[in-house]
């Protein structure tokens, strides 16, 4: 087991290093707008031809305009969008979604098969922890956070767990500061991040020795429909004044900005699998 101690010392190691420029199969939750669709244009513009895009989340307009910026980038590769609610989406679902995907393609024509585990809910962030006292609000929220990721991540890495060595596996989490310290309004949000992120860390520590590299990357504050969301509807003043406050002085992240730097640590390999990358540690 790694040490806590080691896993925060940022580190530059080329076993982690990601080269994008690559056939591969790439699927991307929460594609629809946002840090997941950015992300989905900036790393599918390097792909080689024969690659496959996946991109998952519930508004198919919104999918169809990801593909599109896509296409116009990187005209070479295949875009497969998938209208999907997360929140109840079945094992056989999201493995009819992987199979309908690769269709009559080889896995072993893939070098790299990488999954961004993006999608992410705000939650009721009106009432306090002591409120929540609704099951089914719960199950809602760790439905679409937590238990479909892991379902949909474990069926993922069984697709291509034939593939060998040829076919370097990469999954990503997206994660927050809030799965490290708690935020007045934000339980469901911290909660859930905090089972997340620690699933995620299993995952490393287990499937290390299958080449499995995960990284746990954290945006920093970024300008989407999310951050609006908490600041007008957060119960919490000073969570409302942090946003407000990140917007007045502009200096809220862009997906731009955040995408960018998680493209640096992945070609660069600054961390090593299992590991919390914020995007202020670079
Ligand atoms: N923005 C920030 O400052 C910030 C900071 C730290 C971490 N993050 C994390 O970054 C990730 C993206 O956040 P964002 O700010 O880009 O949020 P966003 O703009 O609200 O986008 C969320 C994405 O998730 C999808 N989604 C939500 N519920 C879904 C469901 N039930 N089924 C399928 N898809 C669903 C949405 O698509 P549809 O509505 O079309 O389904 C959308 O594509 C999240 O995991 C978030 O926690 C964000």
């Amino acid at each position: 087991m790694s040490s806590s101690a080691e896993s925060t010392t940022p580190a530059s190691t080329s076993e982690t290093a990601v080269n994008f420029e690559q056939v591969t199969y790439f699927l991307v939750t929460g594609a629809s707008r946002g840090i997941g669709a950015k992300m989905a244009i900036e790393t599918a513009r390097k792909f080689k031809p024969g690659s496959i895009v996946v991109l998952l989340a519930r508004s198919a307009s919104g999918l169809e305009q990801t593909r599109s910026d896509i296409l116009s980038v990187n005209p070479h590769v295949t875009v497969v969008t998938s209208s999907v609610d997360l929140a109840t989406a079945s094992k056989e679902l999201l493995n009819q979604i992987l199979d309908k995907s690769i269709g009559k393609t080889s896995l072993d024509q893939f070098q790299l098969a990488c999954v961004i585990h993006n999608v992410g809910t705000i939650g009721n962030v009106e009432r306090k922890a002591v409120e929540l006292d609704d099951h089914a609000e719960w199950q809602d929220y760790f439905g679409t956070n937590v238990f479909t990721v892991a379902v949909l991540n474990s069926c993922f890495l069984r697709k291509f767990s034939g593939t060998g060595e040829g076919c370097k596996k990469l999954v990503v989490n997206i994660t927050s500061k809030a799965c490290l310290a708690p935020f007045q309004s934000m339980t469901y949000y911290c909660a859930g991040k905090a089972a997340r992120e620690m699933y995620f860390r299993v995952l490393a520590e287990e499937e290390a020795e299958a080449g499995v590299t995960v990284l746990n990357y954290s945006p920093g504050p970024v300008e989407t429909e999310m951050t609006v969301d908490i600041q007008s509807r957060s119960n919490a003043p000073a969570i409302r004044e942090y946003f407000k406050n990140l917007r007045d002085t502009t200096t809220i992240l862009t997906t731009e900005q955040t995408t960018a730097k998680f493209l640096h640590i992945l070609q660069n390999g600054l961390f090593k699998s299992g590991d919390h990358v914020d995007y202020y540690d670079h």
